[in-house]
C-alpha cells in the first residue's frame, strides 16, 4: 500500500485502519501509542467502512459474543457490543505488527446510557441543533441496554475484551483532567479522568522506567536525602545549622532533630513536585517516585479537529516504551539502558545513639520487629545503552575487550562488560536506527509531533483525507526540534 506521505521518519498511511494494518509487516513497530473514536460521541463524518464478522470473548471465561458483518463507521457501531468486536477486530492486527517486546497504549473515554435528551426515546429536544454530528453520535446511547444514567463502563469492557483475547493488560492510569469542562450533573461525582490502558504482547518485553524517573536535585526521590538534611536550618527555632553551632556537644536530640529534618526535606521536595504538577501537569508520581497517574490538561488545537491531546501526556509513554539510543538496523532489537545503582541507607538513629525512631522512622532493632532488610532510597545513574541482539556480534569481536569470556548470546554478556565497554570509543558508532511508534487513528498527529521531537520513527494512519491533508502534514512539515536523550 502507498503511504500518503513519507520522509525518513514518517509513514503516514490514508485508509480504513484494518486495511492499511493489513499491508504492514509483522512484527515491524516497537510501540503502539493510541486513542481510537470513542463509542456513541461524535460523528467525524467519514464514508462509512465494511467490517467482517467478528465474535470475541468478553471477560475470561464467559461465553463467546458473535457480532454480525457491518458497514459503518467505527464509533457508531448501533450497540457497545458491535464496538468492542471492531477493536479487537482492529488490535487483533496490532497484535500481529508489534513486536514481541513491544507495548501498546490505548486511550479510552466512556459514555452513559441515557434516553432522555439528545433526541433519546422520551424527547427530541436538541437532536438537531448541535453540531459535529454530536447528536447522531448521541442517539445510540438509547441502544445500551442499560437503564438510563448508567455509566456504560466500555472502556473497561474493552480491556476485559482484549485481555480474553491474549493481550497481557499491563496496568491502567488514569489521566486526570485539571481543566476538565463542568458537568451540569448534581447527582455524581464529576468525571475528570479517562484512563490509558498499557497492554503487552508477551510476559517480557521492553520497559525503560528510568527514562521516565524525575531525579529532584532537593533529595525527593533522588535518593540524596542524608547529604541534604545537613543543609537545613530552623531559622523559625532561633537556631543555625545544628552541628556547626560552636562550644557545645552533639546531643542525643541532635539526632532525632536530624531525622526529623531528613523527612521535611523529604516532604518539602515532594510538596514542590507536586506544586509543580499542579500547575503545569506531568507525571503524579507517589513520595517513593513511582507514577500514580498522568495529570494533564487537554490543549487546544487551532485546527478544527475535535478530540487531540497534549503531546506531553504521552511522552513518557514514548520515552518508556521505546529505546532513546534506538534499535539494531537488522533486526530491530531495542538497545537497552545500562545503569549504576547505589544503595543510600537510610540513618540508623536508634542504633547509633540508643533512641527510638519518630514516627517516620522506625529504629531499626528488634523493637520494631526490623527484618534485618536494610532501609534506604537507591540512586540511579545511566552510564550508557547497550544492544540486546547478537546482530553486533562481529564488532563486539573487534572491540578489545573481547578476550573476556564470551557468551553465546550478547544479551547474556554481563552489564559489567558494557560499563568497561562504553569507555571504548568505537561504540558509540556501532549503528542504530530510531525505534518505531504507530498511532492508528491519528487524528491531528499529536502522537507523530511527539515522537519526532523525541527522536523516534512514527507510522500514521486516518481514515480521513482531510485530517491528513490539512493538519497531519502541515503540522509534520513545519521545523521541529529534536530532544537529544
Ligand atoms: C479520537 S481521534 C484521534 C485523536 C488523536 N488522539 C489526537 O489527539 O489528535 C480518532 C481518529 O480516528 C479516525 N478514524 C475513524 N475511523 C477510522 C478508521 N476506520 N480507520 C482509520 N482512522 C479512523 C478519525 O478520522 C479521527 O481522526
Amino acid at each position: 500500500m502507498n503511504p500518503f506521505w513519507q520522509t525518513d521518519n514518517i509513514t503516514l498511511y490514508c485508509g480504513h485502519v484494518l486495511d492499511v494494518l493489513q499491508a504492514l509487516q509483522a512484527e515491524s513497530v516497537h510501540s503502539i501509542i493510541t486513542s481510537p473514536p470513542y463509542w456513541a460521541l461524535r460523528d467525524y463524518a467519514l464514508p462509512p467502512v465494511e467490517w467482517t464478522a467478528v465474535s470475541y470473548v468478553p471477560i475470561v471465561g464467559l461465553p463467546e459474543i458473535n457480532v454480525p458483518a457491518w458497514r459503518g463507521s467505527f464509533g457508531l457501531e448501533p450497540i457497545p457490543e458491535m464496538f468492542i468486536g471492531h477493536l479487537v477486530l482492529i488490535w487483533r492486527e496490532l497484535h500481529r505488527v508489534l513486536r514481541a517486546d513491544g507495548t501498546c497504549w490505548l486511550n479510552l473515554g466512556d459514555t452513559y446510557s441515557q434516553d432522555t435528551k439528545w433526541g433519546g426515546k422520551s424527547s427530541h429536544k436538541n437532536a438537531h441543533s448541535c453540531a459535529g454530528g454530536y447528536a447522531t453520535a448521541r442517539n445510540l446511547r438509547t441502544q445500551t441496554r442499560l437503564k438510563s444514567k448508567n455509566l456504560c463502563a466500555i472502556p473497561w469492557r474493552v480491556a476485559l475484551a482484549l485481555q480474553a483475547d491474549g493481550w497481557y493488560l499491563r496496568s491502567a492510569p488514569p489521566w486526570i483532567k485539571p481543566n476538565c469542562q463542568p458537568e451540569s450533573v448534581t447527582d455524581r461525582a464529576t468525571t475528570a479522568h479517562e484512563y490509558w490502558f498499557q497492554f503487552s504482547k508477551s510476559k517480557r518485553y521492553y520497559w525503560d522506567p528510568t527514562a521516565v524517573r524525575v531525579q529532584s536535585g532537593n533529595g525527593w526521590h533522588g535518593g540524596t536525602f542524608t547529604n541534604e538534611r545537613k543543609q537545613q536550618t530552623q531559622p523559625g527555632l532561633g537556631h543555625g545549622p545544628r552541628n556547626e553551632r560552636p562550644g557545645r556537644n552533639r546531643r542525643t536530640s541532635d539526632t532525632w532533630n536530624e531525622s526529623l529534618d531528613a523527612r521535611i526535606a523529604d516532604y518539602r521536595a515532594y510538596l514542590a513536585h507536586l506544586e509543580h504538577i499542579r500547575d503545569h501537569g506531568g507525571l503524579l508520581l507517589d513520595e517513593v517516585g513511582d507514577p500514580l497517574g498522568l495529570m494533564f490538561s487537554t490543549r487546544g488545537y487551532k485546527g478544527t479537529h475535535f478530540a487531540t491531546f497534549n503531546g506531553a501526556l504521552i511522552e513518557p509513554m514514548i520515552k518508556a516504551s521505546t529505546s532513546g539510543r534506538g534499535c539494531c538496523p537488522q533486526c530491530g532489537a531495542p538497545w537497552e539502558r545500562v545503569t549504576d545503582r547505589e544503595f543510600i541507607p537510610q540513618p540508623d538513629v536508634s542504633v547509633a545513639k540508643g533512641i527510638k525512631g519518630n514516627s517516620s522512622q522506625k529504629p531499626m532493632d528488634q523493637s520494631s520487629n526490623w527484618d534485618g532488610f536494610p532501609r534506604g532510597t537507591v540512586a540511579i545513574t545511566t552510564i550508557g545503552f547497550r544492544p540486546t541482539c547478537a546482530c553486533y556480534d562481529h564488532l563486539y569481536r573487534a572491540l578489545p575487550q573481547a578476550h573476556s569470556p564470551r557468551k553465546r548470546h550478547q544479551r547474556q554478556i554481563s552489564g559489567n562488560w558494557w560499563k568497561r565497554a562504553r569507555r571504548h570509543p568505537g561504540l558509540s558508532d556501532w549503528p542504530v536506527e530510531p525505534c518505531i511508534v504507530l498511532d492508528p487513528f491519528a487524528g491531528a498527529g499529536t502522537t507523530g509531533l511527539e515522537c519526532i521531537r523525541l527522536g523516534r520513527r512514527v507510522v500514521l494512519i486516518d481514515l480521513s483525507e482531510e485530517y491528513c491533508r490539512d493538519h497531519i502534514v502541515p503540522r509534520l512539515s513545519a521545523p521541529i526540534q529534536p530532544i537529544l536523550f
